[in-house]
């Protein structure tokens, strides 16, 4: 028997003015798109905004419905978009953010174990690392390397031939 250990190293910044200008942009694109969610449901808005390897900026956000499974998250929202509008251009950074009616959007949250494994589905077929910027409308902000580090054991497309 033999026991291994996954752990990851995240960057972890007070505020958004410790950020480079490309993250901080990103991240304030991030914040303001919120607004376009449809959550009244939950009344729990995510924006999530991407910089691509061509420089473009995409966004997403939460997509809810009376049929409460039919709703979509903003990462996932996202990706379609990216996937659309920029065929085969990787994606380098994501920013997602939120706002609530409910509670303070005072720090980060990470994606949804379904968006998590979109996410990673996306690095490997574009064959590039993503990084992510998360926090609230304001205090801290995390920046994780890659998508990889928030889902070990992943199930991939490895298994199905
Ligand atoms: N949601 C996202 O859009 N992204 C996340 O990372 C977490 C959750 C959405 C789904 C739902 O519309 C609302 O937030 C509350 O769960």
């Amino acid at each position: 028997m033999k026991e291994q250990k996954f752990e990851f190293e995240y960057e972890v910044y007070n505020d958004i003015s410790e950020l480079n200008n490309a993250d901080a942009d990103l991240l304030t694109r991030a914040r303001a798109v919120t607004k376009l969610a449809y959550a009244p449901y939950s009344n729990f808005f995510v924006g999530a905004a991407a910089r691509l390897k061509n420089d473009q900026i995409v966004s997403g956000t939460n997509q809810e419905n009376a049929s409460y499974p039919v709703g979509i998250c903003a990462e996932r929202v996202l990706l379609g978009n990216a996937a659309t509008l920029y065929p085969g251009v990787s994606i380098d950074t994501i920013a997602i953010s939120y706002d609530s009616r409910e509670v303070k959007s005072d720090h980060p949250i990470s994606p949804c174990g379904m968006c998590r494994q979109a996410l990673l589905e996306y690095e490997t077929r574009t064959s590039k690392t993503i990084r992510l910027v998360l926090a609230g409308q304001e205090g801290k902000i995390f920046i994780v390397k890659t998508v990889s580090f928030l889902l070990p054991f992943a199930f991939t497309s490895d298994e199905l031939v």
